[in-house]
């Protein structure tokens, strides 16, 4: 993974490694905030993140002698509960969208994109997602992580969660890639029935035929990515910028809060995101609204960048217009 090259190439000069009493060399939580902030900085990762609505997502991205680098997707509501990481350290950043940690006996604080935390052995906390938008974490662990303890809040103390094995659960046992199985729920949708559902009442633009739209009609791009994606991936020349939570407020012609342009139920919306998937169910909110030609575009800004289409690059994303 040219990730993994980058930073073995970038610790070996930037990044002091320390041997403890036993002779293992491990990372200090300093150095794994750095670790976890050159990662979410370089290219390739972003591409495998996926989102969950049954539990988060998450995946071991890098495993390395002293070291390993998890990527963590979060939707809105999503938690981990009380934890400790067992023996090691830890790092983590949000890439983006906003997470809050708690802390026993500490009020809830917020964690903003490229902020990055960390901390040594025996740390507990509970980290959600209280945002209205998915998030996005990059978290190290050294020594690589093999043991998490789960913890319920009893008053202002912390009770260890009985397990029936009785041992300590390993991450890779608790924390192993899901796989979107279907929800246990009678009558409820997991997230592909629900994406499916929301497809099957549009007719998805390809890049090219977005392009061609918003060229030769009038029809508006619409930019629903979180501030901080625009400014990893970079923008769309042209493309107005609604983020997610506010995009039913802004598009909405009876709402005291849209858009100039919003002033019609027949104006043709295609909305894009990073990959064309929380697209597609922004459109079909639009259509709920009664923008009967609300549409995304395949495949999200990285189609678009991929087709060759021209884009904005991610120094200069900052200066989009966002509304
Ligand atoms: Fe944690």
């Amino acid at each position: 993974m040219a990730t993994d090259k980058r930073l073995a190439g970038e610790e070996s000069t930037t990044l002091l490694a320390a041997k403890d009493l036993s002779g293992a060399i491990s990372r200090t939580p300093e150095e794994l905030a750095n670790i976890v902030s050159l990662f979410a900085m370089s290219d390739g990762w972003m591409d495998k993140v996926r989102l969950r609505a049954e539990r988060r997502w998450y995946e071991r991205l890098y495993h390395g002698p002293d070291h390993d680098i998890w990527a963590i997707s979060w939707l809105p509501g999503q938690s981990t509960g009380f934890h400790d990481h067992g023996a090691s350290s830890g790092g983590f950043v949000v890439a983006t969208g906003i997470l809050e940690e708690q802390r026993p006996d500490e009020g809830a604080r917020v964690i903003y994109p490229g902020k990055p935390q960390a901390f040594g052995p025996g740390y507990t906390h509970d980290v959600r997602n209280v945002s209205l938008a998915p998030a996005i974490s990059i978290h190290a662990y050294s020594p690589p992580l093999s043991e998490m303890n789960e913890y319920e809040l009893d008053g202002s103390r912390l009770v260890l969660r009985e397990r029936a094995s009785g041992t300590a659960e390993t991450l890779d046992q608790k924390w192993r890639v899901q796989r979107g199985e279907p929800v246990d729920r009678t009558g409820a949708l997991n997230i592909e029935q629900m994406l499916s559902a929301a497809r099957a009442r549009l007719r998805r633009l390809s890049p090219d035929e977005a392009y061609e739209a918003v060229a030769k009609t009038a029809a508006i791009l619409v930019d629903i990515r979180p501030k901080s994606q625009r400014a990893i991936e970079g923008s769309i020349a042209g493309a107005l910028v609604v983020e997610r939570n506010v995009l039913e407020w802004r598009f909405d012609p009876a709402s005291d809060t849209r858009l100039p342009v919003a002033t019609d139920h027949d104006l043709q919306v295609i909305v894009f995101c990073s990959e064309g998937y929380t697209s597609s169910l922004a459109a079909a909110a639009l259509k709920d609204l009664g923008l009967c030609r609300a549409t995304d575009m395949v495949g999200g800004f990285h189609a678009w960048r991929a087709t060759g289409l021209p884009i904005m690059p991610p120094r200069r994303a900052s200066q989009d217009r966002s509304c």
